[in-house]
């Protein structure tokens, strides 16, 4: 028997005698003979394969998988045993090694980093060499989804972007190999509106994958980056004039250059791609619709857009009452409501009025007479099913109402204060008149009185 050890050393499959190692085994017809494959064979990391006159006998992978072409053959450990040898069988026996090629054979069509729009094929070729029976080859993408087939043939979109796993499987047993595709995409924009108010601040989300750097956004040609303004005027559905909120300066330092920024400030992580804006204290006119733009030289152009509604609620006629006023509370989103939302009017803990459902918008809540104890916060909250989505708060301040009694003590202390008033102006005005003339007034007098200011 003749042993040949060769090694595969590259794609095309061509082998190169690495290695060749010959044994002769003296044998009589239907004696056991043992053939013992190469020293240097690894179970876990080479094809093994036996053949006898160019057909073969027996085959193993390193993923445990093994096949045996004639029922006078076992395996023992890694031997291959032939348990009675025929007459005809006498000759040269070969054994080939080949190396597990998965993860040389991984590849992609295109270089990283991709654009969204480009056509990429991902081929995983696990072919063995030879005659070994072909595994089953499945990719998983960069969410884990299973895709059958070795090669996928993708157009590029940020969801592509990750790990790509190609799985080689056979006899149950899997071999994994990786390769990473990069595609400068803008992060998907939020599948739901997002819900602000005056009490409660947000990020407006846009950004590009971590693993990107801005240098290779450069590379691929982008020519601006922006962020757009469309108002929504609330139930008409229809939208106002787009204002040119923020564009990006591309130059060596990169920065964000305000067109009109109506209090959005962009977050403070630029250079590690995240082109998010903040909002605070957000108003009535802050709803609407918020776009995130990159455009390439190529034609290419991105957008994430992400609708903003805005909480308010307002009393009528104003926050400052006296007890007794009639007072409207108004919580609105600016929107009808769809079925799974809900506001819900809550009263400060002290006063007597119960928390206001509503399915319809606005919630309104109609108060006759206010009491000093509806003073303090009221809050509107919005909710989606259990969730709740936003709140915003307005403070009352309620004075207690003046009674009638009070009434009547001010109005006679008033009238009181004002005759005493009278009366210390018409002395005075006398006492004025006698110190303008006082020796006329002294010679005139029969007693005269000096007083302490009438000196002598
Ligand atoms: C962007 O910045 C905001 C505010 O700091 C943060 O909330 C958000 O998670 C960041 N986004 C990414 C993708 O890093
Ligand atoms: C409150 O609302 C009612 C009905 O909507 C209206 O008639 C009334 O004038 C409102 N009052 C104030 C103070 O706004």
């Amino acid at each position: 028997t003749e042993r040949n050890y060769l090694e595969n050393i590259d794609q095309e499959q061509q082998y190169t005698t690495t290695q060749f190692e010959f044994s002769v085994i003296y044998a009589q017809v239907n004696d056991m003979v043992t053939l013992e494959p190469p020293k240097t064979y690894s179970p876990t990391e080479h094809y093994l394969y036996w053949s006898f006159g160019g057909l073969e006998l027996a085959w193993r992978n390193p993923i445990g998988g093994s096949g045996l072409n004639a029922d006078i053959l076992i395996w023992s450990g890694n031997s291959l045993i032939i348990t009675k040898i025929p007459q005809g069988q006498f000759g040269t026996f070969t054994c080939t090694l080949g190396r597990d090629k998965i993860e040389k054979n991984l590849s992609m069509n295109q270089t990283s980093p991709l654009l969204p729009g480009d056509r990429v094929s991902l081929t995983c070729d696990a072919e063995k060499p030879h005659s070994l029976k072909s595994p089953q080859i499945h990719w998983l993408n960069p969410q884990g989804v299973r895709i059958f087939g070795y090669q996928q043939t993708v157009t590029a979109t940020g969801l592509h972007n990750g790990e790509w796993t190609c799985v080689v499987t056979n006899d149950n047993k899997e071999k994994r190999a990786k390769i990473k595709v990069t595609v400068v995409d803008l992060s998907p924009a939020p599948t739901s509106p997002l819900y602000t108010s005056k009490s409660q601040p947000l990020t407006i989300p846009c950004s590009i994958p971590s693993g990107i750097s801005w240098e290779q956004v450069k590379a691929k040609g982008v020519q601006g980056v922006h962020w757009d303004y469309f108002p929504n005027t609330g139930l008409s559905h229809i939208s106002g004039d787009p204002q040119r909120l923020f564009s990006l300066s591309l130059n060596d330092t990169l920065r964000w250059q305000p067109d009109r920024s109506r209090g959005l400030t962009p977050v403070s992580s630029l250079i590690k791609g995240n082109l998010s804006l903040f909002i605070n204290k957000a108003k009535e006119e802050d709803r609407g619709d918020y776009v995130c733009t990159m455009k390439f030289r190529n034609g290419v152009t991105l957008k994430r857009t992400v609708q903003v509604n805005v909480l308010q609620i307002i009393s009528s006629p104003e926050t400052d009452l006296i007890s007794g006023q009639q007072l409207n509370l108004t919580c609105s989103l600016g929107r009808l409501l769809s079925s799974d939302l809900q506001l819900k009017l809550i009263p400060p803990e002290q006063s007597a009025l119960q928390l206001l459902t509503s399915d319809r918008e606005p919630a309104l809540l109609n108060i006759p007479e206010v009491g000093t104890g509806d003073s303090g916060k009221w809050r509107c909250e919005l909710w989606q099913r259990s969730a709740r989505l936003t709140y915003a708060v307005i403070a009352l301040k309620i004075e207690p109402k003046l009674s009638v009694w009070m009434l009547i003590i001010i109005c006679s202390v008033t009238v009181i204060v004002l005759l005493l008033l009278v009366l210390v102006f018409i002395l005075c005005h006398r006492r004025q008149r006698k110190m303008r003339h006082p020796r006329h007034r002294l010679c005139h007098c029969k007693n005269p009185k000096p007083k302490g200011f009438y000196r002598t």
